[in-house]
């Protein structure tokens, strides 16, 4: 089978943009304990960090990482993380039914993101809380000092504010999971008012609006439409969630889930202009697509107990990631840069331990899953303007989403320095395809690099024994010639190239 692709470095959407390659630090598993936080650990730095963990991090090209929950944060107190440790308080955390000690908190997380070079994205508790929480806090962060909260922070040892620029306004609190679940228009209001009570005391907030979590839920496109015409002028981004799996086995319909991804941020952008347009406002709400993977919840085999322990760290959906999974991963991504006209922030949830790029035994190794590699190289080679492809591939047939094309692709061109990358998956189950690429109208002359995720194995993974049974492997298939190049694509296979 062939396949052919067109690039103009004149087709742009927009500039590619970081916050695209985002990640979820929750208090939930061991994502924090024996995850990025271990003091006990051979790696421990003087703050507790683990380095190893710390060192693929910055591996994986993380750029800005949520915290501290999801469903976690909507039952959370924020002063029970911040001053001396010996003094925090143990709680009962209801999201994950386990024990939070409050060893790591807001400080914490502050520090770590300096080390790990990512920005800070903070959640605050709308659940069970409201607006003077939310401005307690904000007041705690990010005032210099000479009010009671700026000043304990500083008693705490923090002289400099935390400064946090982007924040989210709840979590998933359309959910009837969520501990203080809202409707919509309460949510919109509550929305609406921590947004303008916080935006007195710093007007260039980036606010974070709770849209839905998932296209599946029942309130879908309501929920948006209700909470934005609350909250329209107020926040600049509506948050959205998926999570993608081929439990029902229909693993041809998994392998196109960037299909749902484009439809959800399609519909998302439809719902919000439309509330723009009954405001006559020109403001364009973006997307925060802030908690996004595959998480098969009945492969989640290393959960520990029936959740009735209220354990501290248990383990917690603990993923162990696949090829196709990877193949997965790598495709949303190309959903997501895509969208980089409309999507300002993403988050891949979560980042270690639990439904994870990377893992880590408590006293032990820490390694790679097999998603971490399409999301590192794909952080890694995007640069400049976000370009659109012209692609003519075969179809395939998929229960879930009717025919799509069997490839999907997306390139990103950077003007100064010449660089052009690709991102392409094959999304067949079977059979590779010859995939042929018009470069005529770019300056590219040569490959620096072209890397596959594939395997004989579609169901192969790493674990802490063989760390790297799955690594990108050198496609050695492609040749250019004039203006053409070309190559194979594996069956169920994600493809980077770097031209120049
Ligand atoms: O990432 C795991 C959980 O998924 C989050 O806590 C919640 O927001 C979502 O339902």
């Amino acid at each position: 089978t062939s396949a052919s692709l067109t690039i103009d470095p004149a087709f742009r959407i927009a500039p590619v943009n970081r916050r695209t390659f985002g990640s979820f630090v929750e208090h939930m598993g061991r994502c924090v304990y024996t995850g990025i936080y271990e003091p006990e650990h051979a790696t421990a730095d003087e703050d507790g960090f683990r380095k190893d963990v710390l060192e693929l991090c910055r591996e994986l090209g993380v750029s800005v990482v949520r915290y501290p929950g999801g469903n976690f944060v909507s039952g959370y107190r924020w002063e029970d993380g911040v001053g001396p440790r010996e003094q925090r308080p143990r709680r009962l955390d209801l999201a994950w039914h386990s024990v939070e000690t409050n060893q790591f908190g807001l400080s914490e997380f502050d520090r770590w993101c300096t080390k790990a070079g990512v920005e800070p994205m903070m959640a605050i508790n709308l659940g069970t809380r409201g607006v003077q929480e939310a401005l307690d806090l904000q007041e705690y962060a990010n005032h210099p000092g000479g009010t009671a909260l700026s000043d304990l922070r500083v008693e705490h040892g923090v002289s400099e504010p935390y400064g946090i620029k982007l924040w989210c306004l709840g979590n998933e609190l359309d959910g009837p999971w969520q501990v203080g679940h809202k409707t919509a228009t309460e949510y919109g209001r509550l929305a609406a008012e921590t947004a303008r009570a916080m935006r007195m005391v710093e007007p260039d907030l980036e606010l974070v609006a709770c849209g839905s979590s998932s296209r599946s839920m029942p309130t879908f496109g309501t929920w948006e439409r209700e909470v934005l015409r609350e909250c329209y002028d107020l926040v600049d981004y509506i948050s959205a969630h998926a999570y993608y799996n081929d439990e029902e086995g229909d693993t041809a319909s998994f392998l196109a889930s960037a299909v749902d991804m484009d439809r959800f941020i399609d519909s998302v952008v439809a719902t919000a202009d439309g509330i723009g347009a009954e405001l006559k406002s020109d403001k364009k709400i973006g997307i925060s697509f802030d908690e996004w993977n595959v998480w098969y919840g009945k492969r989640s085999m290393r959960t520990d107990g029936p959740g009735d322990q209220w354990e501290v760290a248990p383990r917690r959906i603990e993923d162990e990631y696949n090829v196709t999974d990877a193949v997965v991963v790598g495709n949303l991504l190309i959903s997501l840069l895509r969208h980089s006209d409309r999507v300002a922030v993403a988050c891949l949830a979560q980042l270690a331990n639990v439904i994870a790029p990377i893992m880590t035994e408590p006293g032990g190794p820490a390694w790679r899953q097999t998603i971490f590699h399409p999301f590192a190289i794909t952080s890694r080679l995007a640069t400049g303007q976000v370009l659109r492809v012209e692609l003519d591939a075969p179809s395939i047939n998929t229960a879930k989403f009717g025919d799509v094309p069997g490839v999907d692709a997306v390139a990103t061109y950077d003007k100064q320095s010449g660089d052009l990358a690709v991102f392409l998956v094959n999304r067949q189950l079977e059979g590779s395809i010859e995939l042929a690429i018009d470069t005529s109208r770019t300056p590219v002359t040569g490959v620096r690099e072209a890397v596959t995720v594939s395997d004989d194995d579609r169901n192969a993974f790493n674990t802490a024994d063989q760390p790297d049974r799955v690594t990108p492997k050198p496609n050695t298939s492609v040749s250019v010639d004039d203006g053409k190049l070309t190559l194979t694509l594996p069956a169920t296979s994600w493809t980077a190239l770097h031209l120049t």
